[in-house]
């Protein structure tokens, strides 16, 4: 069965209560942006509460975005096929993780991948240019490593602003403390945070693939909640290092799956502001019990995505994504009439 390139599992969490500032979370320092962050019309956690996680309401997830690759294959005609996540944090920055570059040249990334933005059902922005940005820029973290998932991060930079900020789209705020730190506002069993999920990968384990078109998993928005787990229980359970953490259920039964790599995991700070605090990173199986997900510590990576985005604000450099400079394909219509480089394999 063809598997999109990701992985796997994930789930839940928890977390601490933190304070955000909405100028501060946002990760362009150049900008000393005041950009509002995290504060969706209709919030996850008044979602629909179905365990093993549901659809997600409109306008819940307004930070959200897939990876899709747009490719044309002989008898097929143009394929679309979701097969990573994102989250905005900014208005031209997008991160997800390094793992979902890993299949692609960055030619081939920036030709025929296209983050799809402020939709919730994915075939709504098949055929909307206006719901699709192309990709300008990559910068994966120089300290990512394939087999164990270290550092597993990746910051796109997208080819034009999204704007304005409205109840379909905004960024997800950063945050300013770990979440597992201090005490937990919000407990869920075992006295940990909860916190949210959302994806369109895979909704079981060994779910198989449409072929070809949209969502790896489904089209629809899913979410389900999780709860960050103590960094002492992960360790006994999986090979984590210091870049991630743990979340999900010990009894199993809510996980994010293939197809979800890349995408958020939020935390509410209290007052509403969600606050990305995890990326789908890896983890055995789905939902498997005492199996939890993990995921990328975005507050440890927080001056890695400052600095990045900085170097690239202040310099317009190529960050430090293999080959980026050779393969600075302006996409759009001016890369369009470029040389295609070849199709990147069926996934
Ligand atoms: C949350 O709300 C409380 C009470 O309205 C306020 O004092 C606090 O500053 C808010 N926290 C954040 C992070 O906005
Ligand atoms: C950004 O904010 C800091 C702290 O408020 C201030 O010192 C700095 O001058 C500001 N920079 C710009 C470019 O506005
Ligand atoms: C979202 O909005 C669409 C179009 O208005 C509607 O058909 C759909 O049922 C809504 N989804 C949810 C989960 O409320
Ligand atoms: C395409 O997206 C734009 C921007 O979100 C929206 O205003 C417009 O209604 C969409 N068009 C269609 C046909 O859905
Ligand atoms: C977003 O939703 C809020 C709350 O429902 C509403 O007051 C506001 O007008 C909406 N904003 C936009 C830009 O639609
Ligand atoms: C480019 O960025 C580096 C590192 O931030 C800085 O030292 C250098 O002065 C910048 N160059 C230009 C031309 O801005």
């Amino acid at each position: 069965m063809h598997r999109s390139f990701l992985l796997c599992c994930i789930a839940a969490i928890i977390v601490a209560v933190w304070r955000t500032d909405a100028g501060e979370s946002t990760a362009n320092l150049e900008r000393n942006s005041t950009l509002p962050c995290g504060r969706p019309q209709n919030p996850p956690s008044k979602g629909f509460r179905i365990v093993g996680g549901g659809l997600a309401q409109n306008n819940s997830w307004p930070w959200i975005c897939a990876l899709v690759q747009e490719v044309s294959r002989p008898g097929q005609g143009m394929t679309y096929r979701q097969f990573c996540d994102c989250t905005l944090i900014d208005k031209e920055w997008v991160v997800t993780a390094a793992h979902c570059l890993e299949n692609l040249t960055p030619a081939q990334f920036k030709y025929y991948v296209k983050v799809y933005m402020g939709v919730e059902d994915l075939t709504k922005a098949m055929y909307n240019s206006s719901k699709k940005y192309s990709v300008a820029q990559l910068i994966k973290h120089e300290s990512f490593v394939m087999k164990t998932k270290h550092s597993d991060i990746a910051l796109i930079k997208l080819d034009r602003l999204v704007e304005p900020f409205d109840n379909d789209t905004m960024p997800a705020c950063l945050p300013t403390r770990y979440v597992g730190a201090g005490k937990y506002e919000q407990v869920g069993s075992y006295e940990r945070k909860v916190c949210y999920v959302g994806g369109w990968g895979h909704t079981r384990e060994g779910e198989t693939t449409k072929q070809g078109y949209v969502g790896s998993g489904t089209d629809k928005l899913k979410q389900t909640s999780a709860e960050v787990m103590a960094q002492v229980d992960c360790r006994k359970k999986l090979p984590v290092t210091d870049t991630m953490f743990c979340a999900g259920y010990d009894q199993g039964g809510r996980d994010t799956c293939q197809g979800d790599s890349g995408g958020p995991l939020v935390c509410d700070d209290g007052n509403g502001t969600y606050v990305l605090h995890g990326i789908v990173s890896w983890g055995p199986g789905c939902a498997r019990a005492g199996s939890p997900g993990v995921y990328t510590n975005v507050w440890q990576m927080k001056e890695w995505i400052e600095k990045s985005t900085r170097v690239n604000f202040v310099n317009g450099t190529d960050g430090d994504f293999e080959n980026a400079a050779d393969d600075d394909v302006t996409t759009g219509p001016a890369g369009k009439s470029t040389t295609p480089p070849p199709p990147p394999p069926p996934l």
